[in-house]
């Protein structure tokens, strides 16, 4: 069969802990008691304690990464680790600024899986037991911490490859964005089930995101999406948008690791292609921790015993992260608007979803609206932050028929009010690669139902970028 080039995302976090942490861990089990304590009407109800309501919050949503040797800056196993930072605690969860999650959840939006979200009541639970003075409970009686596997989590992988060379991260300075190749160049095609990262430097690396290059492409750090630069110029002249069009060549995207990321499978036999003589290259961001570190992290590839029965495709809207659409935000406009429209030329199951852009970028919306005038939200991400590329999958995939219009919104803020803007006092931004210019665009992951109608999928989007060039061209003579 003919692969297709590799494409949509493929791990994504698990809701923290379900496995390790059983009956007590679970957010929603959590949110039950929670809930439970806060309706109780006994006339005076006994403050929360930590080892009976706070240790469960914190283990299932919290120590994931707040434990020794992840992400977080410092743990919260014990009750004096969560003691000393009670007060945070219930600010950055008040705020929901902890857990991290991007993505809202909001009337007539699909419901996404392995969400990391606070319940109300678990949220009102910190609230008073940091108000209460943080009681310790019957701390021997408390819930054991989770235990969490050694090793590869998904079992022996079929092939663990290495960085070229560790990579020295000093301490203090910029954040670092390493694009490395990590060489495979397999001589048959494979399909890849799962992919999981296991840095070294977990105080660092703040994501990691996979592509496949061919093997004969030199990626440099100065690519911000890997295959993007290659792409973009070999879309000019007769070609032009042929390969641009096709939303996965743009990105050739297998997704990432973030801190906290539950490693999984694929679900329904979907695989993303290995072609023969490629490789995977690895974007790395990494965020100097205050001490010197090495990152020297393996990564473990899963691959198909079977050709893949279908495989995940990104319909990027607007395609080329809005190469031909154009952007030109002027320096102090708070509300730059980017929209654009793509309608299925095909029927097709949707899994899930994910954005991108830069630093300017705060909102980011996908909607769908179905032929019989339906209309289902896809993503909704309120606060843009270009540290959490997160992608979302569906609870449930999703059934798309063709002819549904798929409707994209992303704004940008250029002004002094957006605390994440590179440059003050604010200056013109236009489209580029680099990481103070802007790009945008959401991408749904879908399966088509055939290689026919991927064909058909992938033309369609490459006559909208086409298009979307033509006028894009017209309205610079003109
Ligand atoms: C997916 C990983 C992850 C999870 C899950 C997570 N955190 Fe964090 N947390 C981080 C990282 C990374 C930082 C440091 C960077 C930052 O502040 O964004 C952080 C920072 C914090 C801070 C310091 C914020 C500040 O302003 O100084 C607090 C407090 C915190 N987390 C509490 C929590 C609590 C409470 C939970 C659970 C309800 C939680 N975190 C869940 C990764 C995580």
């Amino acid at each position: 069969m003919a692969w297709l080039r590799p494409a949509g995302l493929v791990i994504v976090a698990g809701t923290v802990l379900a496995g390790a942490l059983g009956a007590v861990g679970t957010a929603r089990v959590t949110s039950a008691a929670a809930s439970a304590y806060l309706a109780s009407s006994a006339p005076v109800v006994a403050p929360p304690t930590h080892a009976d309501h706070i240790a469960p919050i914190l283990y299932a949503n919290c120590v994931p990464c707040h434990r020794p040797g992840q992400s977080a800056p410092f743990s919260l196993l014990s009750y004096d680790d969560a003691r000393r930072r009670g007060q945070t605690i219930a600010d950055v969860t008040a705020r929901r600024y902890m857990p991290p999650w991007h993505a809202a959840r909001a009337a007539g939006f699909v419901e996404l899986r392995d969400e990391r979200r606070l319940g109300d009541a678990d949220i009102a639970l910190i609230k008073a037991w940091v108000a209460a003075d943080m009681p310790p409970g019957d701390l021997a009686r408390a819930p054991k911490p989770p235990s969490y596997p050694v090793g590869w989590q998904l079992g022996i992988p079929d092939l663990i490859l290495s960085l070229p060379a560790p990579i020295a991260v000093p301490a203090e300075g910029r954040d670092l964005y390493r694009n490395v190749t990590l060489r495979v160049d397999l001589p048959i095609d494979r399909a890849i089930t799962a992919i999981d990262y296991q840095p070294t430097a977990r105080s660092v690396v703040h994501h990691a995101l996979f592509f496949v290059e061919p093997a004969d492409v030199v990626v440099t750090d100065a690519d911000i999406v890997p295959g993007l630069g290659r792409v973009l110029l070999q879309g000019r002249g007769r070609s032009a948008g042929a390969r641009l069009g096709v939303a996965d060549d743009a990105w050739g995207g297998l997704g990432g690791w973030v801190p906290g990321v539950t490693p999984r499978f694929f679900p329904d036999g979907i695989a993303q292609p290995m072609p023969k003589h490629s490789n995977i290259v690895m974007q790395l961001h990494l965020h100097p921790s205050g001490r010197e570190e090495r990152e020297d992290g393996k990564l473990a590839l899963y691959f198909a015993q079977t050709p893949p029965q279908k495989s995940l495709t990104g319909v990027q809207v607007p395609p080329a992260f809005g190469f031909a659409i154009g952007l030109d935000i002027p320096p102090g406009e708070t509300r730059y608007l980017l929209r654009d429209t793509f309608a299925l030329p095909v029927d097709v199951e949707a899994y899930g979803a994910r954005g991108h852009a830069h630093h300017l970028a705060r909102e980011m919306k996908m909607v769908a609206t179905l032929p019989d005038g339906t209309t289902r939200g896809l993503l909704w991400i309120q606060n843009w932050d270009f540290s959490w590329q997160d992608s979302y999958y569906f609870k449930a995939p999703l059934r798309l028929p063709k002819g549904t219009r798929l409707d994209v919104e992303i704004v940008y803020d250029n002004s002094t009010d957006n605390p994440r803007n590179p440059s003050t006092p604010p200056v013109r931004v236009r489209w580029g690669r680099e990481s103070e210019d802007e790009m945008g665009s959401l991408t749904l992951l879908v399966t088509a139902p055939s290689a026919e109608d991927g064909r058909t999928l992938r033309e369609a989007q490459a006559q909208h970028f086409r298009e979307q060039l033509a006028r894009r061209l017209r309205r610079q003579r003109g």
